[in-house]
């Protein structure tokens, strides 16, 4: 009897195996089909395996530098197994413009991790889909971002920046050397906090703060790196009901769980009338959630403002530390940048608000520069394919993915010129180059109808900071301290090592 079972286990085992290899096989043929170059995959691994070597643990470190190295070695269209799935990566302009732009309801959805699927996003606009209701979820969010209202929380965002630069102050005359992006974390940190959670933390000043420390976890747990079941998931999803179980027993998952029940209680707070004159992004969101024709549930609330959490706080803290870098290593564009804002002060009412802030050209050349240069998002800008289609003579079957990466389109010499030279200039009115940024050629917010929600948020923070910063510090580089190196964790590309920087108060 034991023998029979054991047989029949064994003989069980051995089909799955062997039916799995035959699957992997199979999937492996696909690029070579469809008529797409890309690197050898490994037959169990795919190109994860490529991922794997180049790190010493599981991530994507060097993803931008490989990326740019394919797109030179296989051309504008190239392919990568991620796992089992074909990951289709353009680089052309013109093949943008008809998958992401033109067939986008044939490409209207996020390519998501299956396991993600398990977080408490799939409301949100991050994951949901076109079936589960993204284009309802997106014109009711959308209006909360409008220049009004961005302008209506300006108030709430300087306060924070004010504390930002109290302890930057601190910690200058302190004369010990500081790692200013953590700075910047606690700062977005703080105002995404109040802004979609309508928490005032204390977490600039207090790294124990309960939602510092929740949202930190958090992080950390996402960060593929730290998640082997994640990255395992992606090997073998044949095993994803045994994946999604185990989810519930990982660190992301016990994580999130406070993070969401805090969003849960605010929430049930603000319908009992408390907080009825904050501008904020929830208290915008429960006005819409009234409107009939916009109405949005509970769990939608709740999951789009952790969302908010996920999108607003890491990918600006990180824009505005590469900023604070690129200044200090470029001192005459720090110098001119001083100078437009000595100039605002002068001739603007009420000196640097939000209506002088946007109108400041270099500021905004810097601005979109330093977004050229450092894209801080450099794996989100992705879109499954729903049908078969053939577009632009290039076939794309039913189910791969396809993606954009900010980096490779930034770093083009067909797009712009000497891409690697640092210069906000590119972006002046005198200069032709400007229009790039309504063509496909500038996308750290992604491209067409499903890019960033945030970015009027993000810019209207960045610029408000990065003014203020030099508006009071004289920022430069400290002799001996390393170069930056961009590292990848998954999504966001963000500084390796701390950045540390001198900054001198301005008279
Ligand atoms: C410098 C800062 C930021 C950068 C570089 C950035 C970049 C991006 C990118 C590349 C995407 C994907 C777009 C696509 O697939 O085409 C995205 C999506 C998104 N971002 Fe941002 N983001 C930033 C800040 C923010 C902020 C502050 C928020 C919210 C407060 C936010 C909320 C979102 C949301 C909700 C989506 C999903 C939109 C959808 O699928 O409809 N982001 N962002």
């Amino acid at each position: 009897m034991a023998f029979f079972i054991l047989s029949s286990i064994f003989i069980a085992v051995l089909t799955f195996l062997l039916h799995a290899i035959y699957n992997r096989r199979q999937k492996l043929k696909l690029r070579a089909k469809i008529g797409l170059d890309g690197p050898e995959p490994h037959w169990f691994l795919g190109n994860l395996k490529d991922i794997i070597d180049r790190t010493t643990l599981m991530g994507y470190n060097n993803a931008h530098d490989w990326h740019l190295e394919m797109r030179k070695k296989y051309g504008d269209r190239y392919a990568i197994f991620f796992g089992q799935k074909l990951d289709i990566f353009l680089c052309n302009e013109d093949d943008i413009k008809e998958v992401f732009i033109k067939n986008f309801s044939n490409f209207s959805d996020r390519g998501v991790i299956e396991i993600f699927r398990e977080t408490k996003l799939n409301a949100s606009l991050l994951q949901n889909t076109y079936a589960t209701g993204w284009k309802h979820t997106r014109s009711a969010i959308a209006p909360i971002f409008a220049t009004g209202k961005m302008k209506a929380m300006h108030e709430t965002i300087n306060s924070k920046i004010e504390t930002f630069l109290e302890i930057l102050k601190e910690k200058s005359e302190s004369g010990e050397k500081w790692d200013i992006y953590d700075d910047f974390q606690g700062l977005t940190l703080d105002v995404i906090g109040k802004c979609a959670f309508a928490i005032d933390s204390n977490c600039q000043r207090d790294r124990n703060d309960v939602f510092y420390v929740e949202a930190r976890k958090f992080f950390h747990n996402i960060d593929l790196r730290h998640s082997p079941l994640v990255s395992t998931s992606v090997m073998i999803p044949e095993l994803m009901w045994l994946w999604k179980f185990l989810y519930k027993f990982t660190g992301l998952a016990s994580a999130e769980l406070p993070l969401v029940d805090g969003l849960d209680d605010v929430y049930e707070r603000r319908r009992g009338g408390e907080g009825s004159d904050s501008v904020d992004l929830l208290k915008l969101l429960l006005d819409r959630e009234d409107d009939k024709t916009k109405g949005m549930t509970k769990q939608e609330v709740i999951e789009n403002c952790f969302a908010f959490l996920l999108a607003g706080y890491e990918t600006t803290s990180t824009a505005m530390t590469y900023c604070s870098y690129l200044l200090s290593k470029y001192p005459e564009v720090q110098q001119k940048l001083n100078e437009e804002i000595e100039e605002t002060k002068r001739t603007k009412q009420g000196g640097l608000n939000y209506d002088s802030i946007h109108q400041m050209k270099y500021l905004d050349a810097v601005y979109k520069e330093t977004l050229r240069y450092y894209p801080p998002v450099i794996h989100f800008i992705s879109r499954t394919c729903l049908n078969d289609i053939t577009i632009n003579g290039q076939f794309y079957p039913e189910g791969c993915a396809v993606t954009v990466q900010a980096n490779t389109v930034h770093r083009n010499e067909t797009n712009w010129e000497n891409p690697d030279e640092f210069n906000p200039d590119r972006f002046l009115d005198t200069n032709e180059d400007r229009s790039s940024t309504t063509q496909l050629k500038w996308i750290p917010f992604g491209v067409g109808p499903r890019y960033c929600v945030g970015m009027r948020f993000a810019e209207m923070e960045f610029k408000t900071t990065i003014a203020k910063l030099i508006e009071k510090f004289e920022l430069s580089i400290i002799k001996g301290e390393p170069d930056l190196i961009p590292d990848c964790n998954g999504v966001i590309m963000r500084p390796k090592d701390p950045v540390r920087l001198n900054l001198k108060l301005r008279k």
